[in-house]
């Protein structure tokens, strides 16, 4: 038995170091330690069919044949991955003379998207939280909610797409939609803007388009007053258009505000002299805001008795229009890349 395990150590040890590959050592594992047939393991099932006097020197023996394989095979094992490594290196190695490959196309941020961010940086920045809201929206917050009542002709300021079969839903004309969702859910005193898509059902032109970006926002406390949404409003043009922007506000209706007004600044085209993007005025209308209706306050479950508060709607595209200088909104939603990769 003692001959019978030193031969097969030579042997085994002869083969394993001349294996050539990790197929070859797996078979060579197999053979000796399979565990059926592994000539190995057959002697060690041998063994207690032995003597008693020579059992243990035996299983001594051939215990420690067995380590001496198993190191030998790992210790192989390992040099097989790093030869196979090297190999692989070699045979990839930079063929300098293939062409270089195109370079990748990196994308970019949309300029709805900058102009977005750096207003919602300026918001945060006082105290403003941001918010997201449906675009399939309920006719109640888009309208109702906001003081305009079924039958009240300023539905008729904004052409909706209605939803066929749910008479009670609509495409979001108005980020305004969110402002009674957010009082409802938040209470006062709240700070929120809530920039996002809103639809209309526009015949295009430069200046109207079906999709577009609007920037809502309301503020909402104790004594707050109209000079409180002048300075905010003021604050904003100053951080797109630089200090010397001008900027002018002007009383106009929204049902959902009151006293109202419309925000303008001079035309980036004509700058004040007068063209075709600001219908020869020299401004455009770039905000509509107010002080919250106590109306639409206690639709939100806030006492108007209490709390005051400003809200504005930036027409988000248009910001973008006037920052870039592009004449046609329609760019926008385009999908033109000769026109996005100018930013
Ligand atoms: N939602 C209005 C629009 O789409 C814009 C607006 C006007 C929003 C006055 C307001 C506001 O919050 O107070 O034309």
């Amino acid at each position: 038995m003692r001959d019978k395990l030193k031969k097969l150590k030579e042997e085994a040890l002869s083969v394993i170091n001349s294996a050539k590959n990790k197929m070859e050592l797996t078979e060579l594992e197999n053979r000796y330690f399979g565990r059926k047939a592994g000539e190995l393991t057959i002697i060690l099932r041998g063994l207690k069919d032995l003597a008693e006097v020579n059992r243990k020197s035996a299983g001594e023996l051939a215990n420690e044949v067995k380590s001496l394989l198993e190191e030998a095979i790992n210790e192989k094992r390992g040099i097989l991955s790093l030869v196979e490594f090297e190999t692989r290196l070699d045979e990839e190695k930079n063929d300098v003379s293939q062409p270089s490959l195109p370079p990748l196309e990196i994308g970019h941020y949309h300029p709805n998207t900058l102009v977005q961010r750096e207003l919602e940086e300026l918001f945060t920045s006082m105290g403003f939280m941001i918010l997201d809201g449906p675009e399939l929206e309920s006719e109640y917050y888009n309208f109702t909610a906001v003081n305009v009542p079924p039958t009240h002709p300023a539905r008729d300021m904004q052409d909706t797409f209605y939803i066929k079969n749910h008479p009670d839903w609509v495409m979001r004309t108005q980020t305004s939609a969110m402002q009674v969702r957010a009082m409802q859910k938040y209470g006062a005193p709240l700070r929120a803007i809530v920039p996002g898509k809103c639809y209309r059902n526009e015949s295009t032109d430069s200046r109207h388009e079906h999709t577009f970006y609007h920037l809502e926002g309301l503020a909402i406390d104790k004594e707050i007053n109209f000079s409180h949404l002048k300075g905010v409003m003021g604050l904003l043009v100053k951080q797109l258009y630089g200090s010397d922007a001008k900027f002018r506000l002007r009383p106009k209706y929204f049902p959902f505000v009151e006293p109202g007004v419309n925000g303008e600044v001079t035309c980036f085209l004509c700058h004040g002299v007068g063209c075709r993007v600001c219908k020869n005025s020299g401004w455009l209308e770039i905000v509509g805001a107010g002080m919250i209706h106590p109306n639409v306050l206690k639709e939100g479950n806030i006492d108007p008795k209490i709390y005051q508060g400003f809200a504005f709607g930036f027409g988000l595209s248009r910001l973008v229009m006037l920052k870039y200088g592009i004449e046609d909104v329609r760019l926008l939603e385009s999908g033109d890349l000769r026109f996005i990769k100018q930013f």
